[in-house]
């Protein structure tokens, strides 16, 4: 059994149809179950991940906290179940040191309490998703400074290969073929709004993550959608397609 958290996320939801269009046992972790194949869980309910987790070998592990409190919490519950794969959703930069902070040391600390012992893990460090484009307005926290920006199709098809094995022990760092600004991407997709947002009026917890993100190091690029899938990863403007406005 393969449970999924964030399932009701950009890259759970996708995450689940991929192993379910595989003939794959899923089952999806979320605060408000609607199907029937959900299960109800709350990283802060213990008792909830220990049902959550019953027999299941691999999880797909997202958090959306500004602490590790969900990952260290979800690791004991995954480590006591006897779960023999974990792959984490962290985000690109993680570690890194800009600016004398040390970024998303949320992400740092999860990921290294994973690759500490216990199940065998797979580490994800996306770029900027293409899907934050989608939103109304479009938020613009980086000015005109390019990202990796990647389908979290892609994000979600490196997960269900790691979950199935193969890639334990690696971090990869996923992007997509090009870099771009985020008024590029509005562009691309047809949005006009787009409101820039100045770096002093971001929260402080995640201000260093934008100033790094300002600076350009969003903007490189890895081959690693392409080592993993065989396939290279996908252009935004072929993303834009499918996700044009109604
Ligand atoms: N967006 C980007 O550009 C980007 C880039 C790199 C990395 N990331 C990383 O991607 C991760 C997800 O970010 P996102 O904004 O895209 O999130 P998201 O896909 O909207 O998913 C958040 C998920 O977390 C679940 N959740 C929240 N609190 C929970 C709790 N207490 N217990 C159980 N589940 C809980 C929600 O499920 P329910 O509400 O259904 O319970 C939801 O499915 C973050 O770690 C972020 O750092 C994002």
């Amino acid at each position: 059994m393969f449970l999924i958290t964030g399932v009701t996320g950009t890259t759970g939801s996708l995450v689940r149809q991929l192993l379910l269009d595989r003939g794959l046992p899923v089952r999806g972790m979320t605060r408000n179950p609607s199907r029937p194949d959900d299960v109800h869980g709350d990283f802060t309910d213990p008792e909830s991940l220990r049902n959550a987790l019953r027999d299941v070998t691999a999880a797909y592990l997202v958090t959306a906290s500004p602490t590790p409190d969900h990952d260290l919490a979800f690791l004991a519950a995954a480590r006591a179940a006897g779960v023999r794969r974990v792959v984490r959703l962290s985000a690109i930069g993680t570690g890194e040191v800009f600016d004398g902070s040390v970024l998303a040391p949320h992400h740092l600390a999860a990921d290294q309490a994973l690759a500490a012992g216990g199940p065998a893990w797979t580490v994800l460090r996306p770029a900027m998703f293409a899907t934050n484009v989608l939103h109304t307005p479009v938020v613009n926290l980086t000015g005109d400074a390019k990202h990796g920006v990647i389908d979290p199709a892609d994000i979600a098809a490196v997960a269900v290969e790691a979950l199935l094995g193969g890639h334990d022990g690696r971090t990869y760092e996923l992007t997509g073929p090009e870099a771009l600004s985020v008024p590029e991407q509005a562009a691309i997709l047809g949005r006009r709004e787009v409101v820039d947002v100045d770096p002093a009026d971001i929260d402080p917890a995640w201000r260093s993550g934008v100033l790094w993100a300002r600076a350009g190091h969003g903007a490189r690029l890895t081959d690693d959608v392409a080592r993993v899938l065989g396939r290279p990863a996908t252009r935004f403007e072929q993303w834009a397609l499918g996700h044009t406005l109604a």
